[in-house]
């Protein structure tokens, strides 16, 4: 699929430019993995600190072997049953791989995206492209265009307009480590599906505070609307307490009727966890463009993809 966008991206990614492609998860902040000026500028752009690594966006299971080495048996099996889709190995980097890259680590993160417009940008330039996801850095994840547009106002690169993402939580992001398999995210693949595919294999959750360093995506603050956004199991008691605030609701399925609630969005009536994911980080940006004092979002079910949406709720909630 080539059109006159995608050779435009193209040629701005020669050239050493950043810029703005959409994926399955969230949009992403592009540049060449073989440019060091073009990686630097990514960091500077999203105000990321260096200590944070990228993961390198592939088109094929040849270039897979181009970025990393050593390729456990189980990270291949994952990646044959979920690529192209929501899925990140961490593995050991070829020597090629630039430390500003790998935040100076020996492993790199790896993943082939869903999107026929990424994959048509991978493969019109030839070389695979770094990407964190396109906001600055704490801010939502963009799910659209528009957001992205919002989220970096007159400083948006070139954008790659791909439409809605249709899983709009990012990848989940995995690790191999000598005693196992190891979540470092929560993400678009749960838990349950991964196990599912190593035939019952455990796969371990390294706790917030053994992810950092190890995985600085971890780290609690990040996702933040500019509003205050207050994390609960319970909406109603919180909306008693709050009586002369400007508050916004958040909630799963549940339509909350106090008189107190100034704008309220259900991610999903029909009770869909993939609906309510799909539509989490453009309900922040809506919630975040209404002047709210607070916002208050509901624990989602613990399970499935309600693990990765309360991940995301409960790092946005960080002070
Ligand atoms: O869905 C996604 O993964 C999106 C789209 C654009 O592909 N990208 C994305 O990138 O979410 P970013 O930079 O926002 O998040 C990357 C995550 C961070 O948690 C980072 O710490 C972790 O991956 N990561 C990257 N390289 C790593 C490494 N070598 N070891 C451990 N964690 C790593
Ligand atoms: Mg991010």
């Amino acid at each position: 699929m080539s059109s006159p966008e995608i050779s435009k991206a193209a040629k701005l990614l020669q050239e050493g430019k950043v810029v703005v492609i959409p994926t399955e998860t969230v949009y992403g902040l592009a540049a060449n993995i073989y440019d060091s000026a073009a990686i630097r500028a990514i960091f500077e752009l999203k105000g990321r600190p260096s200590n944070n690594p990228l993961i390198v966006h592939i088109r094929s299971f040849e270039v897979l072997n181009e970025v990393a080495k050593n390729i456990p048996e189980t990270a291949l099996k994952l990646a044959r049953h979920f690529w192209p889709g929501p899925l990140t190995l961490v593995l050991e980097k070829q020597d090629t791989i630039l430390d500003l890259i790998t935040a100076g680590g020996s492993t790199v993160a790896v993943r082939m995206p869903n999107h026929p417009l990424a994959l048509a940008l991978l493969q019109e330039t030839g070389f695979p492209l770094a990407a964190p996801s396109a906001n600055p850095s704490n801010y939502i994840s963009p799910t659209s265009a528009e957001n992205v547009r919002k989220a970096f106002g007159a400083k948006a690169p070139f954008i790659v307009d791909g439409g809605p993402c249709q899983k709009g939580i990012e990848s989940t992001v995995v690790g191999f480590r000598p005693d196992g398999v190891y979540l470092y995210r929560h993400g678009a693949i749960t838990k349950e599906a991964l196990e599912a595919v190593l035939e019952g294999l455990e796969v371990k959750t390294l706790t917030t505070e053994a992810a950092s360093p190890a995985s600085p995506g971890m780290l609690l603050k990040h996702y933040s609307p500019k509003a205050k956004l207050i994390y609960t199991a319970n909406v109603e008691q919180q909306l008693h307490h709050l009586q002369g605030k400007k508050i916004g609701v958040l909630s799963f399925n549940t339509h909350y009727t106090q008189p107190n609630i100034a704008y309220q969005l259900n991610l999903s009536p029909s009770g869909n966890l993939e609906e309510a994911a799909q539509g989490l980080f453009n309900a922040l940006y809506e919630l975040d463009s209404r002047g709210l004092d607070v916002i208050l979002a509901e624990v989602f079910p613990e399970k499935g993809l309600g693990l990765a949406i309360n991940d995301r709720l409960q790092r946005a909630a960080a002070e």
